[in-house]
């Protein structure tokens, strides 16, 4: 174990997650606006502190092949900084499904990244930052999040949530806990999003990757 002041790559990443909830707009909606000031707070509080690291076990899943397309196809958006430091920090990125069982269908088409939270790599039991990577043309079949809320930030590709809006690089999807959403990504291009996840510290700890029907809290 050793600490995050002696890992510059993830410093870097972690800036860029700082910039995109510092800066970004809210929309003029004050639960996201309280959501977002939560977020940075909590997060330059734990980049002060320099809080402890441990490298995981890199993994790479089917989907990964989709990565590089993603990073390339945000060059030129106002995400481009923060999916340039996903590329560099890219071989020591853990992916994963976060089910005993992946969905059928999802294996290939689905997979998400922890950098931040009670897991690691960067430890905090104050909040969970990571990534989500999905190929072209992928469901992910409603879900929520007990005690937890929620927010991803579309950093390349485009994809929609309950059939509602349609999101490009740099939106941002709320949703407050226990909330129903499904994710659709577009057609022809695959999918970054980077989420944010605040909640009380067992919550958070107990947090897992699953599925529920409508109506289910899980
Ligand atoms: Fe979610």
């Amino acid at each position: 174990m050793t600490t995050l002041s002696q890992q510059p790559g993830w410093i870097y990443l972690l800036r860029d997650y700082l910039d995109l909830y510092r800066n970004g707009s809210a929309g003029g909606s004050a639960k996201i606006r309280s959501h977002q000031h939560l977020v940075s707070r909590t997060l330059g509080k734990i980049l002060t502190s320099d809080p402890p690291f441990a490298d995981v076990d890199a993994m790479q899943l089917p989907v990964c092949v989709h990565l590089q397309r993603a990073i390339d196809n945000a060059s030129h958006q106002t995400t481009a900084a923060i999916t340039k430091s996903v590329q560099a920090m890219g071989v020591f990125l853990k992916w994963q499904y976060g089910y005993e069982k992946v969905p059928k269908g999802l294996e290939k088409k689905y997979a998400y990244a922890e950098v931040l939270g009670p897991n690691g790599p960067v430890f905090s039991d104050e909040l969970i930052l990571g990534l989500v990577l999905f190929a072209p043309r992928t469901t992910y079949p409603t879900h929520n999040h007990n005690g937890i809320t929620e927010s991803y930030i579309v950093l390349s590709g485009s994809t929609s949530e309950n059939d509602v809006g349609v999101y490009s690089p740099g939106s941002l999807i709320f949703n407050p806990p226990g909330q129903m959403h499904r994710i659709t990504t577009a057609d022809r291009e695959p999918c970054l999003l980077a989420y944010a996840w605040s909640g009380a510290q067992g919550d958070l700890i107990g947090q897992k990757m699953v599925f529920s029907k409508p109506g289910q809290r899980t």
